[in-house]
């Protein structure tokens, strides 16, 4: 349907909670495998719609580059199968990760054939109350099931923008999304939480109950449990107003400093935001191009007046459309195949820089000369933060509400001899945008970070109390792979 294999309009990432045992780990590397017996015990304790695999692409990743590779898959069924796996897990000294939608692309995860992944895919239910001001989103329902919900109930609730990506998993890291500069981020929108803990106790988390924990999980909730549900907000929205003008602007390379010198001058409004795109025409020529993807949530000539300055600089094609709010996201559908490697890197700055720009376009054309890394990308996203900053930070251990851009590089292949060159292209781009992002410090959205950032980085200010509370809260380090917080 599209002109561009990779016209996608790239989400907020990313997988759900995150989590392994430490006794295992040093004194038990030499453990192979899971303990024998272990179906037979875990199958117990399981409720009748539960099961277990072996077969590890049962729960397949969307990148392959340094996946974990689990022992076994548990596909839960109900939230306190959850609670039991944990406790099943912590009695056996068994490291366990949980994941929905597979896209965590850390590099550092460690779950080996003696973990256990624990598939949230089951508990993908969204229910509203009656008056569709609240959804129960459950933990391993991913972002086009509940607009899909949402859409049905006339009611909009604050997700990413990536249909195939665990709407949690996102959420947790922040969770910037196509309605957040009229309803803030993720975290604002979430209302309690049912969550297990690295104890194999289950809470209800809120603005009332648990305040520590309701400060740490969102920002940082891999490091202290599992979501198995969520109650969002959620807006009431007849079908015939949920609509946006969305799609993309393809534009000529000799545009970029134009592009990006506009993207700088203009301050968002509310309903709109803006992605820009280095991409290519996929096969067989895989000829780069400069893509920016609009939205604007309302008609289209409002639309197109609210980008007149974009429009202004003159796109070679125009595929933008009005749409019903579930099929925002379907643009992007090429962007979820899972499978092939693609070590991400990303960056936080506050300045779109026309020459950094211009040196990341160089750097592309370069990297597209490797054969078969034609579906490389480097993109960044730009939301109206007005909104969402004018919520207190200290309300949240997310740490990123003020920083305005958020770049991601994602080198994409199948053959594992480029890794050398795919992480020299992607922390080179990532060098460029910190050469100019205004900060003293290196900042980069949890969702969009390699791997091999500091707590500081991607936790920036938070970091210090969130060492204090995973003392409290997960003294043994349960829950160690997603951008581990080392207990203070
Ligand atoms: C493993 O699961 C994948 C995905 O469901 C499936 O395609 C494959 O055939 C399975 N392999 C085996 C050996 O069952
Ligand atoms: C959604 O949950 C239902 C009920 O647990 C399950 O039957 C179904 O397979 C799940 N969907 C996916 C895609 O896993
Ligand atoms: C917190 O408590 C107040 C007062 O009891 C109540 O109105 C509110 O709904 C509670 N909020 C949550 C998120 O439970
Ligand atoms: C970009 O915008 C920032 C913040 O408004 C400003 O400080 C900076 O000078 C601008 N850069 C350029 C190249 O215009
Ligand atoms: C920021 O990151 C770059 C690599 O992108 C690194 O060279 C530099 O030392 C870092 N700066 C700080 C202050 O940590
Ligand atoms: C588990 O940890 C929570 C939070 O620290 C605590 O409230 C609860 O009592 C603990 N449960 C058990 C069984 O120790």
């Amino acid at each position: 349907m599209r002109y561009y294999h990779l016209f996608f309009i790239l989400p907020t990432f990313i997988l759900t909670a995150v989590a392994a045992v430490p006794e295992f780990g040093v004194a038990s590397i030499g453990h192979q495998r899971l303990p024998r017996n272990f179906d037979h015990g875990l199958r117990a304790i399981l409720s009748p719609h539960a099961s277990i695999s072996h077969n590890v692409s049962s729960a397949p990743r969307w990148s392959e580059y340094h996946a974990p590779r689990p022992g076994a898959v548990v596909n839960v069924a109900t939230e306190h199968d959850v609670q039991a796996v944990v406790q099943f897990c912590l009695k056996h000294n068994v490291p366990f990760l949980a994941q929905t939608g597979g896209h965590g692309w850390i590099d550092s995860f460690h779950l080996g054939r003696h973990g256990l992944l624990i598939n949230l895919r089951g508990l993908n239910r969204t229910t509203f109350n009656d008056q569709r001001t609240e959804a129960r989103v459950q933990g391993g329902a991913v972002i086009s099931e509940v607009i899909a919900e949402a859409y049905a109930n006339d009611a909009q609730i604050l997700t990413g923008n990536c249909n195939c990506v665990g709407t949690m998993g996102a959420a947790l890291g922040g969770g910037y999304g196509n309605l957040m500069g009229l309803y803030g981020f993720s975290v604002d929108n979430i209302l309690s939480m049912e969550v297990v803990l690295a104890n194999g106790s289950a809470v209800t988390v809120s603005a009332n109950q648990s305040t520590d924990l309701w400060w740490a999980l969102r920002g940082a909730g891999p490091n202290f449990g599992i979501i198995t549900s969520a109650v969002m907000k959620a807006y009431p929205m007849p079908r015939a107003k949920n609509v946006a003008w969305t799609g993309g602007l393809y534009f000529t390379e000799d545009k970029i400093e134009q592009i990006a010198q506009a993207i700088n001058d203009t301050a968002l409004r509310a309903p709109m935001n803006v992605f820009l795109y280095y991409t290519t025409a996929g096969p067989p020529s895989f000829t780069p191009t400069v893509l920016a993807t609009t939205f604007y949530f309302g008609t289209e000539a409002d639309g197109r007046a609210a980008f007149d300055w974009l429009l202004r600089i003159g796109p070679y094609k125009d595929t933008t459309a009005e749409l019903s709010y579930d099929q925002w996201n379907t643009a992007a559908n090429s962007f979820c195949i899972k499978g092939g490697r693609k070590p991400s890197y990303g960056a936080g700055f506050d300045e779109f820089s026309p020459s950094t720009w211009r040196q990341i376009w160089n750097a592309y054309v370069d990297f597209l000369k490797i054969p078969g890394t034609g579906y490389s990308t480097v993109l960044t996203e730009c939301y109206s933060l007005s909104y969402a900053q004018s919520i207190p930070k200290s309300t949240s251990s997310f740490a990123n509400r003020d920083i305005r851009f958020n770049g991601a590089v994602i080198p994409w292949y199948t053959d594992p001899s480029l890794d050398a060159q795919a992480q020299a292209f992607g922390s080179k781009v990532r060098d460029l945008w910190r050469s100019t992002d205004g900060f003293a410090n290196n900042r980069t959205y949890i969702n969009f970070a390699y791997g091999d950032e500091t707590n500081e980085v991607v936790y920036d200010t938070s970091t210090p109390r969130l060492q204090k509370l995973k003392a409290e809260y997960d003294p043994r380090d349960v829950f160690n792979q997603w951008f581990n917080i080392p207990p203070a």
